[in-house]
Order: C-alpha cells, then structure tokens, then sequence
C-alpha cells in the first residue's frame, strides 16, 4: 500500500462494479478512505466489503445521482461523518444507444440526466464544502466518444461532450479556491460489458487503436488518480484522453 491519498476522503459514483470500482480499488491501495455511491444497497455493501478485504478503507452509500435530495443528504451525511470531501469522481454513467432517427425521447432524456445533470448535481452539493475548505479535485468521467461522436451514440456523445464543457466552467469558477476540475475520457475499455464481444470484433476495433489494444479499468483509475494528486497541483480545466492514441 502506498501513501499518495492518504487521510483523503474520496467520493466516487458508480462505484459498485467497473470502472468505479476500479478507481475505489487504487484510490484505497494509496491510503484514501473511499466512499461509493451507486443505485443498489446490496451491489454497495458488496463492494464496500470486498474492499475492506483488501485492507482498504471504505464506505458507500444507496443513491441515484439523478435525485438531488437523495443526494443532499447523503453528502450532508459524509460530511457529519468525516468533516470533508477532498476528492469528488463523477464516474456513474449510461448507455442508451440508437439511431437518431429511431431514439425516443426517453432515452435521450435518461442519457442526459444521469451522465450529465447527476454530475451537474454531485458537483453542486459538494462543492459547497470544497468552497469552505479553499481545496478540493473535481474528476468527470467523459468518454472518447464525448470529443469524437458516434453514430448510435447521439445521447451518450452529448452527454459526454457536456462534461467536457462542465469540467471548464467548473475549472473556471472554482480556481480561485483552488478546487481542480478535470476530466478523464476513456477509450474502448475491457469491463463485464466489452469481455462478451466476439474476438474478431475486439481485433478489428483494436485496429483503429495505434496501442493495438483495449485499455484496463486500472489505466483509467491510473490516470485520475495522477489529476487528483499533489503532482496535478497546477492542472485544472483539462481533459485526458486514456484511449491508447484512438483519437489524436
Ligand atoms: P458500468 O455500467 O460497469 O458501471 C456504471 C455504474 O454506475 C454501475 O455500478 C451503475 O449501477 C452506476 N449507476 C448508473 N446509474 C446510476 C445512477 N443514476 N446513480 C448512481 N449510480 C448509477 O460502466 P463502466 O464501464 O464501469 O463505466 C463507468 C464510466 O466510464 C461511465 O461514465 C462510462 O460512460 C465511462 N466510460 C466507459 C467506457 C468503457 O469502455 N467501459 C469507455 C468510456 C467511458
């Protein structure tokens, strides 16, 4: 176990399983007390436990990040408990892919609400204690898709852009308090979701990908825990792309 997070108190969504849970893995390796939000009590005790398996320290909390009271008390709550937030990741996100032609409202709608607005309402109830402290690392979980486009994917690619340009008026209205706002864009990564697709359809989009490769859950986590570490003290308002070198 390292020591770069240590006594930091780390609030990831959609911790559960995937990526975030991945994040919640390395931010706790390096000493973080990390607590995760998701949707199910029992998919949050799994991970909490399974974290503190491992040695780390961990909490987590049933919230869906759309419901802004939900998500008031729960941050009123950490705050009770531990006096602070020093790092906030808006990871949570959804999919709900199709053609334009053919995309109903309700999943346009869904897509915006829970990739963007729950980051717009994460980022409201804590800040208001990141302001107090004068200290604090915002991360977005953007998306390669979310610079590059997609057909099928006009919900999730505006969802994604939006953070994008979230994270820059954030960076630009809390600099002076020195609270960091950055985002991380994944490209195509190995989780549950992608270990099904059939090998040729890996090998062709891994093609595209000068790496020749699909990244990790830990390359991602690897990189935001870099943007919330003393090194990235002078880095707010950017987004890295962790996409092998697909999009250049
Ligand atoms: P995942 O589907 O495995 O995990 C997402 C987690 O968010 C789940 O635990 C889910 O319960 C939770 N969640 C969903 N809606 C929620 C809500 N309203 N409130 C609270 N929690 C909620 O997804 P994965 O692959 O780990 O992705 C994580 C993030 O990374 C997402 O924002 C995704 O868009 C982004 N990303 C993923 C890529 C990939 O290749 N897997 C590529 C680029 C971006």
């Amino acid at each position: 176990m390292s020591d770069r997070m240590k006594d930091k108190i780390i609030v990831i969504t959609g911790a559960a399983r995937g990526i975030g849970y991945s994040l919640a893995e390395v931010f706790g390796r390096e000493g973080g007390k990390v607590i995760i939000l998701d949707l199910f009590q029992e998919a949050v005790d799994n991970a909490v436990y399974q974290l503190k398996q491992k040695g780390y320290s961990a909490d987590g909390y049933a919230v869906n990040i759309t419901d802004s009271q939900v998500v008031e008390t729960v941050i009123t709550q950490i705050i009770t408990n531990y006096e602070r937030i020093d790092v906030l990741i808006n990871n949570a996100g959804i999919t709900k892919d199709n053609l334009i032609l053919r995309m109903k409202e309700e999943e346009w709608d869904a897509v915006i609400n829970v990739n963007l607005k729950g980051a717009f309402i994460c980022t409201q109830k804590v800040s208001r204690y990141m302001l107090k402290q004068k200290s604090g690392s915002i991360i977005n979980m953007a998306s390669v898709i979310g610079v590059m486009g997609n057909a099928g994917q006009a919900n999730y690619a505006a969802s994604k852009g939006g953070l994008i340009a979230l994270t820059k008026s954030c960076a630009k209205e809390f600099g002076s308090r020195q609270i960091r706002v950055n985002a991380v864009a994944p490209g195509f990564i190995q989780t549950e979701m992608t270990t099904h697709l059939p090998a040729d359809v890996v090998a062709k989009y891994a093609e595209a990908i000068p790496l020749n490769k699909m990244g990790t859950p830990e390359d991602v986590a690897n990189a935001c825990l870099f943007l919330a570490s003393k090194e990235a003290e002078y880095i707010t308002g950017q987004t890295i792309l962790v996409d092998g070198g697909l999009f250049m």
